[in-house]
């Protein structure tokens, strides 16, 4: 009897936090669709909540505001492995490519908030701070435009891969507005 209500209890606390996060997972206020991936957010306080979701069984990413092509941005990218998302804080160290934040003394400042992969379709949801204290990280305006990097590889979970798409925008994180950047 008392095995069959921890397990009544325990099924519905999993129940609780899946509405949860249902409810958060809609919460996103604007929404850019460019080919086979989409990027979602809303800016809460100091903090960048983002959904990105793309037509790969690889890596899906972001980066803010690169000097040039894809250096100094700040880069978040995710994949989701037998089931689980994984997801780096990384930074633009050449015009072509980008490393840890931690490989260059500074921190992973991001958050997962959760990942799926379906039908040739990964999804990963995260938090990240539009400042953090890490130098690698650049500000991000959450009330005005940024340069806005998307981004997804093919095939492997790995990050090392290079991408099958890449586009640069220029953003409004405030009203939602985007063009290309060039
Ligand atoms: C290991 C991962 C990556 C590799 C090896 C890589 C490599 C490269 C290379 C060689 C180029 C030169 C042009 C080309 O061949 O397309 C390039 C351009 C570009 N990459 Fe990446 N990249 C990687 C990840 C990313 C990520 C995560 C993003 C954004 C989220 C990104 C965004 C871009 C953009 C927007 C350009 C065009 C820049 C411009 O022409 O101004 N890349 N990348």
């Amino acid at each position: 009897m008392r095995a069959k209500a921890w397990c009544g209890a325990l099924a519905g606390m999993g129940m609780m936090l899946l509405t949860a996060s249902a409810v958060v997972a809609a919460q996103y206020d604007h929404e850019i669709k460019e080919q086979k991936m989409t990027f979602a957010w809303k800016v809460d306080g100091n903090t960048l909540a983002v959904k990105m979701s793309a037509q790969t069984e690889g890596w899906v990413g972001v980066g803010f505001n690169p000097s040039k092509e894809m250096k100094d941005a700040n880069y978040v990218l995710g994949y989701v492995k037998d089931g689980k998302a994984t997801i780096t804080d990384e930074f633009g160290d050449s015009e072509t490519s980008h490393v840890s934040d931690e490989s260059r003394g500074g921190s992973n400042d991001v958050t997962l908030v959760g990942g799926s992969e379906s039908g040739g379709v990964t999804t990963i949801e995260f938090t990240m701070p539009l400042k953090s204290a890490d130098k690698q990280d650049g500000a991000i305006d959450g009330g005005g435009e940024n340069v806005v990097l998307l981004a997804y590889g093919g095939g492997r979970d790995s990050f090392k891969t290079k991408h099958n798409y890449r586009t640069a925008l220029k953003v409004n994180l405030a009203t939602g507005s985007s063009q290309k950047a060039k």
